[in-house]
């Protein structure tokens, strides 16, 4: 028998709507929420554009790297790790049975769009031509993605109706 789904792990590019979806989610199905970003922010007392600007991307991934091992366990809970987590894949594979991840695909053209609406600091918005930049950056990272369990399309979709469509597909998995 398969093993009942405890946990969820939404994958996908920035702007994808990972915190949004996961909150959205998280009530749904009653379970916990785990931001990583949120939580580290809180754990280092500053913004993770600092963080990563001052002490290095590597220092970053190794904080995200510890928070996993330490929530890779709980149950009945929505994990929503930046949209660089992924870029250390063997903390999905080192997940527990019972882990169901997610990705939350977007296109490069509406990745721009949210991000120019984003009023808060994100890398690229300054770039001179960030679809360029957000495309190059998606194709190196879809691999990544592709090694979720399912894939959920957000262009033109509201988080609710993702966060619906994600509790469908556990209920017919088995939650
Ligand atoms: C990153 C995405 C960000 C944040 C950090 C690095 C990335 O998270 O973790 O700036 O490498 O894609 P969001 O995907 O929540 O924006």
């Amino acid at each position: 028998m398969l093993h009942p789904i405890e946990r969820v792990v939404l994958l996908g590019y920035m702007c994808s709507g990972k915190s949004t979806v996961a909150a959205a989610l998280g009530r749904r199905l009653e379970w916990q929420l785990i931001d990583f970003d949120t939580e580290i922010e809180h754990r280092e007392g500053r913004p993770v554009a600092d963080i990563i600007s001052s002490a290095g991307e590597d220092y970053f991934r190794a904080l995200e790297a510890t928070l996993t091992e330490e929530v890779a366990s709980s149950r009945e809970v929505v994990l929503a790790p930046g949209g660089g987590w992924i870029t250390r894949p063997e903390l999905l594979r080192a997940m527990p049975e019972g882990t169901f991840a997610v990705w939350l695909s977007v296109t490069p053209e509406e990745t721009v769009r949210r991000l120019m609406n984003d009023p808060s600091p994100r890398p690229l918005r300054d770039h001179p031509d960030p679809i360029s930049a957000v495309s190059e950056m998606l194709r190196d990272r879809e691999p990544l993605y592709r090694l979720a369990d399912a894939r959920v399309p957000t262009d033109g979709r509201t988080p609710e109706k993702v966060a619906f469509e994600i509790e469908q597909t556990l209920r017919t998995r088995g939650i």
